[in-house]
């Protein structure tokens, strides 16, 4: 099927079943662009907590489709590729964790909304890149903290709150790519581009960043910053809609270690997710996000918790 029937195939079918189509920024630019709506991990978990649609398609990662499982229990949800998964989930297994929470009794347990259903059932509060720092703030200063399991966002929020956290030692393997030498010959040759940086990157990146912020963040800076020339380090599926929506402006992707070998600064998993998979799933309704009654229930607890404090 070429894209256009596919297209049309897609939005048949979406009126048919009552179905809204969510997906990230990272996803591809058709998938984007025939989405109801566009996001970042936030405004996409607030999006699946209030829709009134029968099914969800989630053009996504598997976190982020069972995010919206655990807001929507009596709801279906699928996913293009259920093999889209997550660096940062996959780095932090629960039986590890488990064991390492038994180390730190007393601490509060603040985790990342990138990791899996049982991990949120062992946190006391999610977040996001775009609210990690309210939450922390709202947490009592003498309250030790474990954040997980992202930990470029944990070192960039520790020196943002102050507060001393205990780190797990996940990584974004698309954020940890990005080559600080690389990005230093761009600035010479555009030495009056701005750099804006995605939290989950090194910190040595954030160093030298003009702006840090989620992915709608940079979104956001990029479209009311009156600069020309910006460097963005983030996946490069966020550029879709930013070149859209900034015409005159230059728009460049921070460039990755050479010996990175997913492509250029582009999140593999999400990458899985394609127009056709799209299709399928809406078409055969699977593959289906699938949970345990028990897992939903104490995983919606932390994230409700997330959704108040945002
Ligand atoms: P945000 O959508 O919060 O910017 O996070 C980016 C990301 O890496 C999602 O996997
Ligand atoms: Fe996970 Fe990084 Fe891909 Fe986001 S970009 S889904 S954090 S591996």
């Amino acid at each position: 099927m070429d894209n256009a029937t596919l297209i049309s195939e897609i939005k048949g079918l979406q009126r048919e079943k009552n179905a809204i189509i969510l997906a990230h920024y990272y996803q591809d630019s058709k998938i984007q662009d025939i989405a109801d709506f566009v996001g970042d991990s936030l405004e996409l978990s607030k999006k699946a907590a209030e829709t009134d649609a029968d099914m969800i398609v989630f053009a996504g990662v598997h976190f982020m489709a069972e995010t919206a499982k655990i807001l929507n229990p009596s709801k279906k949800v699928v996913i293009p590729d259920l093999n889209a998964g997550c660096s940062l989930a996959d780095g932090c297994p629960p039986d590890a964790f488990r064991k390492f929470l038994k180390k730190y009794p007393e601490h509060k347990v603040v985790t990342y909304i990138n990791c899996s259903a049982e991990i949120k059932t062992l946190s006391d509060v999610v977040c996001t890149s775009s609210n990690a720092k309210r939450i922390i703030d709202s947490i009592p200063k003498n309250q030790p903290i474990i954040f997980a399991p992202d930990q470029n966002l944990g070192k960039y929020l520790i020196k943002e709150t102050g507060r001393d956290m205990v780190l797990w030692d996940g990584v974004c393997v698309v954020h940890e790519a990005f080559s600080i030498e690389k990005i230093l010959d761009l600035l010479k040759k555009f030495p009056d581009a701005m750099i804006a940086a995605h939290p989950e990157s090194e910190a040595h990146i954030l160093k030298i960043a003009h702006f840090i912020g989620s992915t709608s963040a940079i979104r956001n800076y990029v479209k009311n910053h009156n600069h020309h020339t910006f460097i963005i380090a983030t996946e490069a599926g966020i550029l879709h809609k930013m070149i859209a929506e900034n015409p005159d402006k230059k728009l460049i992707a921070a460039p990755a270690d050479e010996d990175n070998t997913c492509a250029c600064s582009e999140c593999a998993f999400m990458k899985l997710n394609t127009l056709e998979k799209l299709y399928h799933c809406l078409r055969d309704e699977s593959p289906e996000i699938t949970l345990e009654k028990d897992i939903m229930e104490k995983a919606l607890h932390p994230i409700n918790q997330m959704l108040q404090l945002s």
